[in-house]
């Protein structure tokens, strides 16, 4: 799967706990590009919520995707998601976003599109991605893998915080529940409880992980 020099680091866990903090923190680290694979399936539910479309309506969004103006990129550090040449930022947390997203994930097709578009980006370049199928099923091949988990309290907590309307525990229940590349601790990852770490602490330990799966780190 990975046939050039561009590697991945797979970032997987449940909602909110702190696995894009982390993921954006490794980027900066290492110079590499955080590419957030959540965001273009809020990109692709808000679209769809958009066109007036019922996300349960899978025959509807199956036929929807081919025309999708959906555009993936970088801008510095960071990736980016554009419907339309306009590139979506507060629209993505919107609550009906939230509510949906799940639901339109679980539909094969779109994942098929997105993983697609998700493993565009190395050949441009070399990422730290993060998701809930990056290291089982985007990138199986990468032997850099770190599952993110946190209670789920301190994952509502989060979110609360962040004053979002978001029912972390539904989203993650369907998220691991789904057949389609379920939520998982893939093959070869390491977990990463990220309950009562700093920012910094975490981060160090999730570099303390590459280095034991045989990255190169400097100290
Ligand atoms: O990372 P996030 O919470 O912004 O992701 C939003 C939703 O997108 C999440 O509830 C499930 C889905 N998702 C997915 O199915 N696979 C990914 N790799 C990333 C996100």
């Amino acid at each position: 799967m990975q046939t050039h020099s561009h590697f991945a680091i797979a970032i997987d866990g449940p909602a909110a706990s702190g696995k894009s903090t982390i993921a954006k923190c490794l980027a900066r680290e290492l110079g590499l590009v955080m590419v957030n694979s959540g965001a273009m399936y809020r990109a692709v539910t808000w679209k769809i919520l958009q066109m007036g479309l019922d996300p349960h309506d899978t025959a509807a969004i199956v036929a929807a995707l081919p025309t999708l103006p959906l555009t993936c990129g970088v801008n510095g550090r960071y990736s980016t998601v554009a419907m339309d040449g306009k590139v979506l930022d507060e629209e993505l947390r919107e609550t009906s976003v939230n509510q949906a997203v799940s639901i339109v994930a679980a539909i094969p097709a779109v994942r098929e599109k997105l993983v697609q578009l998700q493993r565009d980006y190395l050949q441009h370049t070399s990422v730290v991605m993060e998701g809930r199928d990056i290291g089982s099923i985007v990138f199986p091949d990468t032997p850099y893998k770190i599952y993110v988990d946190a209670s789920e309290e301190v994952r509502a907590a989060r979110r609360s915080a962040e004053g979002v309307t978001d029912s972390v525990a539904a989203r993650d229940k369907a998220d691991s529940n789904r057949n389609n590349s379920p939520l998982m601790v893939a093959d070869g990852a390491v977990v990463l409880d990220n309950s009562d770490h700093t920012v910094a602490s975490a981060v160090a330990a999730a570099l303390d992980i590459l280095r034991g799966q045989g990255l190169e780190v400097r100290d």
